[in-house]
């Protein structure tokens, strides 16, 4: 079956916004708490159990939180991280910020997907593994 020109064929995402999730945002909004509020810690309380970790902390962003694992795996300003070719352009922006040395891993060509065998066999021998 042919396609219109721009329609794609898997989505990239497909957001289903629930009454109840407005709601449960609304009354968010209404309390006043927009960052770590009550429901922020409870989020947090119930996620770390979900997990079964001590602690979870909530960021702003997806984009935030990948700058702190940068931070949390130890990344300096120098070393090499290898990045995924298909990728969001903030994993770029995250390693930029810590490191300032991203590696782009162009994939094999049979997915979109790669793995550490593949990461590691494209690693600069200078570069420490982490
Ligand atoms: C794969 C991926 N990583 C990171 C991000 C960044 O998230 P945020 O926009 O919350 O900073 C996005 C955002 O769409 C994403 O798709």
């Amino acid at each position: 079956m042919a396609r219109a020109q721009g329609e794609t064929r898997i989505p990239l995402f497909d957001i289903r916004i629930e009454e109840e999730d407005a709601e449960a945002v609304a009354e968010v909004l209404r309390s006043g708490w927009l960052s770590a509020g009550p429901r922020t810690e409870a989020f947090e309380r119930e996620f770390a159990a979900h997990l079964g970790c001590k602690q979870v902390i909530a960021l702003s962003s997806g984009t935030a939180a990948l700058h702190l694992a940068c931070l949390a795996a130890g990344v300096g300003k120098g070393d090499e991280v290898i990045v995924p070719s298909h990728t969001f352009v903030a994993t770029v922006n995250a390693v930029l910020t810590a490191a300032r040395r991203p590696s782009s891993l162009t994939s094999s060509g049979r997915t979109t997907s790669t793995s550490t065998r593949i990461a590691s066999s494209r690693r600069s021998p200078s570069a420490p593994a982490r």
